[in-house]
């Protein structure tokens, strides 16, 4: 018989549950593939697939906004909610690569989906940012202030890759997946939502400039500031562990076990990272929903892309139980259990 999850988990100061009432996802056109890559740095098809389980990932056109990437992901996820945009009451955009520092991208997806009753601000906590949206979208939810919360994660990663950094460039790709949340009534929804953080390691994965502290400037624009520093190896490491203890958090608060799980949703950052937190969980791989094959890491677009294709394709089912866990810079973890 199936296992029934604690009533409140978060805090039981609320029965008001919140459903995943609609997801939506959007790639952009272009193609990169491995060969590709072997074209413009010195790397190999052997060596992106071994490391990362890479073979491909979709590059945004010059003149497509991460706002665009996420707006059309919106409104597949509205569409599917049976919500007109007129009744979002908070959009929340997690990204890495917003169209400008100010205003928030969440007031260019608005403007560009007519959602003009909604209030937008935008989420930096890096690939972990669609669980922190989900994480606040819940709040907002159960203490009654706003019923509809458009979570969105986009990125347009290709715009901030030091294309000839073969450490970095093989990895990232562009993207948007979007979830809308509501309180309907329904018995099923979030069942537990963790978050944390670690300052202590913002020196290994990170972009030195383009921000307060170093604007690009002529001297320094050749510099390669604005993009993407990473220690890939330490990168790896925390991964790891924080997906780890925050899998067995999301689940302990949830009152469920991994054998309770029906469907993994990882971030897609390596396919390596996954198969390690799949070992130590002692969960099958093929409970794991894996799509960074096609798409490559797309920060905070990651996990929301993978849902809507989760969802949208069957793979998860009504009732299944569905554990969501991220990993990003900052470092920044989050997980999330639905019941779907
Ligand atoms: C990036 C990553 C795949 C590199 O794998 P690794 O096994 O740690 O590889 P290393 O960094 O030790 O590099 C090994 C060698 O491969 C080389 N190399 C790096 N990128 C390469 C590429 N694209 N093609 C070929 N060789 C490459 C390195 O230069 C190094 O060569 P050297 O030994 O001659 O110096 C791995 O560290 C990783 O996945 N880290 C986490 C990244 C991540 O998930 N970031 C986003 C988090 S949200």
């Amino acid at each position: 018989m199936k296992k029934q999850p604690r009533s409140s988990p978060r805090s039981g100061k609320s029965n008001r549950t919140v459903s995943i009432v609609g997801t939506g996802s959007y790639t952009p056109e272009k193609v990169l593939t491995n060969a590709d890559l072997m074209r413009m740095v010195d790397t190999s098809d052997e060596w992106i697939t071994t490391r990362t389980g890479i073979k491909e990932r979709r590059i945004a056109a010059k003149d497509e906004l991460t706002s665009d990437m996420a707006s059309k992901a919106a409104l597949k996820a509205l569409e599917q909610a049976e919500v007109a945009p007129k009744d979002v009451d908070l959009i929340l955009v997690a990204t890495a690569t917003p169209d400008m520092l100010f205003p928030a991208t969440a007031c260019f997806v608005q403007k560009k989906i007519g959602a003009k009753n909604a209030a937008c601000l935008d989420i930096s906590a890096a690939c972990a940012g669609f669980l922190f949206g989900i994480e606040i979208a819940q709040q907002f939810i159960t203490s009654h202030t706003h019923n509809t919360v458009l979570v969105i994660g986009a990125e347009k990663l290709s715009s901030i890759t030091n294309w000839t950094d073969r450490n970095t460039c093989v990895l990232f790709g562009d993207g948007a997946g979007a979830a809308v949340l509501q309180h309907r009534g329904r018995a099923h929804g979030v069942i537990s939502t963790h978050i944390g953080s670690d300052g202590q390691f913002t020196d290994i994965l990170f972009m030195p400039g383009g921000g307060s502290r170093c604007p690009i400037t002529q001297e320094n624009a050749h510099q390669n500031l604005a993009t993407i520093h990473m220690t890939g190896k330490e990168v790896y490491k925390q991964a790891v562990i924080s997906m780890l203890s925050a899998s067995k958090k999301a689940l302990e608060l949830a009152g469920l076990t991994t054998d309770d799980i029906a469907c993994v949703i990882p971030h897609q950052a390596n396919l390596r990272i996954i198969e390690a937190i799949a070992d130590r969980l002692k969960i099958p791989l093929d409970r794991f929903f894996v799509n960074l094959d096609k798409y490559g890491n797309t920060s905070a677009a990651a996990v929301a892309m993978a849902l809507d294709e989760a969802n949208r394709s069957g793979r998860i089912q009504r009732g299944d139980y569905v554990l969501m866990v991220v990993f990003g810079g900052g470092l920044t973890w989050a997980s999330t259990v639905v019941e779907w």
